[in-house]
This record gives structure tokens, C-alpha cells and sequence, in this order.
């Protein structure tokens, strides 16, 4: 499979199998609600042709900047903006835009997120704690890790990070944040490690992972926002429209997975795929962040 490499390093996932389920046509409308660095919408671009209408979201202003000088050659209608697809509501009236043929959502985060030690959303080099995808959104991962209870903090880890030691790790997190707060990603995860009992290896992730994990689904609601947006981005499909979605954890592909059957059983949409999609070894081979990626896509009939 050919992947599209873009010059700022993220690499999109599925790309082919992106395009096989959303069986684009010219002049369609399409919502690609996570645009990142727009490799997807580069492909769907290409098949929309110059009678088409793309309408790019994120909440990223950084990659929205980047996004739009790769779609710069699109010749068909573009529409970037910044935004929470939580709003496509809004965003598709601002527009003018009634009805869309599909909604793509790559859910999580990209690359430039990822590597960015300023973001602070890896462990891997030290940065601040933020985590925000959002650079305006009110709360940073700093705040909740500094302070949140610690029963809070315990069941967050627990819940989005889905962490057994959870409340070992809130334990120390209160203990050490008492004496200094606690402000960098380099820090936390010293904190993790350390709660962990001694010579305890679980399994190939880093220890951090899951407690990381568990943060930026909090700052950033993640799960929240999915839930709504299922159902709004359906609502503005064209009967034979699709919504495809390409989760990255498990939680999120639950929410997934319930509100497709749902819509389903309601006897308004086809499931296009009964199980998810994996990537291929070669792709899980070439873009390890790949590995964990559930694909889904749903028509609607009525
Ligand atoms: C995995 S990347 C998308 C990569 C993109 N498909 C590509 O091929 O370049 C996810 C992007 O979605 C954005 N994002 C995640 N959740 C979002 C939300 N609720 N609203 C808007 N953008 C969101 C992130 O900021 C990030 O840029």
C-alpha cells in the first residue's frame, strides 16, 4: 500500500482503505472533520474534483495553517476552519451547507502534536503539560494533574487510561504535587514510573502511556465530543452518505461501534464494515502509529 508521506512527517493512516469505503465521486461534498495535515484530504480532494466542495475542520490552528498550504492546488470549493467538530452544526450553517455526501474523523492526534515537546503530549521529551489540542480551551493536563482530588484523579486515570494502578499513581501525584507543583511531561512520567511496584513490567507500552493517555482524553473530552458529533454528522448525510471513522483506542471505538449498530437497528443506515478494518502488516510495519487504528464507515438508506 502507498502511503501519503507529507513533508511536516505524519503519515495518514489507511489512506486506501479511506478511499475504497467512502467511494468518492466528482462534485461531492465531504467533511473531513480531523484535517491534521491533510493528507486525507489531499486523496479526497483528488477525487472530488473541481465540482467539488471539501470543508476541513480542526481545532488546531498549526495544523490548519499547514493543511491549507497542501490543499493550496485544489481547484474545487475549500472551506478550512477552526474549529471542534462538536460544532459541525455551526460550522456546516456558517457554510451554507445543508447536506454532505461524507464525514471522514481520524481521531487523536497527529504527528506534529505528538512530537512537539512543547505540547506536552509524550513522555518522550520533556515539555510543559498541556496537552491541549486547542491552544484556546481553558484547561491544560498541568491543571487537572495539579488540581484535581485525588479520588478524581484516581478514576480518571482508571477510566481513559484504563491504568490498574491508578490509584497508586494519584496517590503519589498528591503526595509530591504538596510539596512543588507538578509542571512538566518529564516529571509525570518520573511519577508514574515510580509508583509502579519494582521490577513491574506489564507489557511492551512505556509505563507512562496509559496515564498520558487518560489526560489528553480529558483535556481535550474527547470522548464527549465523538459522542455528539456521531449523531450530528449523521443527520447531515445524504441518503447513500457515509461516515467513516478511524479510532486509536479502544474506548473511542466502543462509542463507535455502539452508535453505528444503533443507527442501524433503527433501520436508517447499512454498516458498511460488521467488524473493523485493520491496517495491513506492511502499513503496521511502515507507521507503528498505525498499529492500534479501527476503521468504521456507515451509510445511510433512510
Ligand atoms: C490523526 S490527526 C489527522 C490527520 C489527517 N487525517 C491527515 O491525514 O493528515 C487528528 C487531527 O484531528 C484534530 N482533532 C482531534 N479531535 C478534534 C476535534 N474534536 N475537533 C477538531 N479537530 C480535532 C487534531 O487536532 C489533529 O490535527
Amino acid at each position: 500500500m502507498t502511503n501519503e508521506r507529507s513533508e511536516f512527517q505524519h503519515i495518514s493512516v489507511m489512506s486506501q482503505e479511506v478511499q475504497g469505503a467512502l467511494d468518492l465521486k466528482e462534485g461531492a461534498v465531504v467533511v473531513d472533520g480531523t484535517l491534521g495535515l491533510g493528507g486525507h484530504a489531499v486523496m479526497m480532494a483528488a477525487k472530488i474534483g473541481i465540482k467539488g466542495h471539501l470543508i476541513g475542520i480542526d481545532q488546531d490552528a498549526c495544523a490548519i495553517d499547514l493543511a491549507r498550504i497542501r490543499l493550496k492546488d485544489f481547484k474545487g470549493r475549500l472551506d478550512v476552519v477552526k474549529s471542534n467538530f462538536s460544532r459541525l452544526d455551526q460550522v456546516l450553517k456558517d457554510l451554507g451547507v445543508d447536506e454532505v455526501d461524507a464525514v471522514l474523523l481520524d481521531l487523536g492526534v497527529s504527528s506534529l502534536q505528538l512530537d512537539d515537546p512543547v505540547r506536552g503530549f509524550s513522555f518522550r521529551a520533556d515539555g510543559p503539560l498541556d496537552m491541549r489540542m486547542d491552544a484556546d480551551a481553558a484547561t491544560t493536563a498541568e491543571e487537572l494533574v495539579n488540581e484535581l482530588p485525588e479520588k478524581d484523579l484516581a478514576d480518571l486515570i482508571f477510566h481513559y487510561g484504563e491504568e490498574r494502578f491508578s490509584r497508586r499513581i494519584a496517590q503519589r501525584i498528591v503526595q509530591l504535587r504538596a510539596g512543588q507543583r507538578i509542571r512538566t511531561t518529564g516529571e509525570l512520567a518520573d511519577i508514574v514510573l515510580r509508583s509502579l511496584p519494582r521490577g513491574y513490567q506489564r507489557d511492551k507500552l512505556h509505563p507512562a502511556t496509559r496515564t498520558f493517555q487518560a489526560l489528553r482524553i480529558a483535556v481535550n473530552r474527547e470522548l464527549e465530543v465523538l459522542e455528539e458529533t456521531l449523531d450530528r454528522a449523521f443527520k447531515h448525510l445524504k441518503i447513500g452518505g457515509r461516515i467513516a471513522v478511524i479510532a486509536f483506542h479502544s474506548l473511542e471505538d466502543r462509542i463507535v461501534k455502539d452508535k453505528f449498530r444503533t443507527l442501524a437497528r433503527e433501520g436508517c443506515a447499512a454498516l458498511l464494515t460488521k467488524k473493523p478494518l485493520r491496517p495491513t502488516e506492511a502499513e503496521a510495519a511502515d507507521n507503528p502509529r498505525s498499529r492500534s487504528a479501527r476503521f468504521r464507515v456507515l451509510e445511510r438508506i433512510g
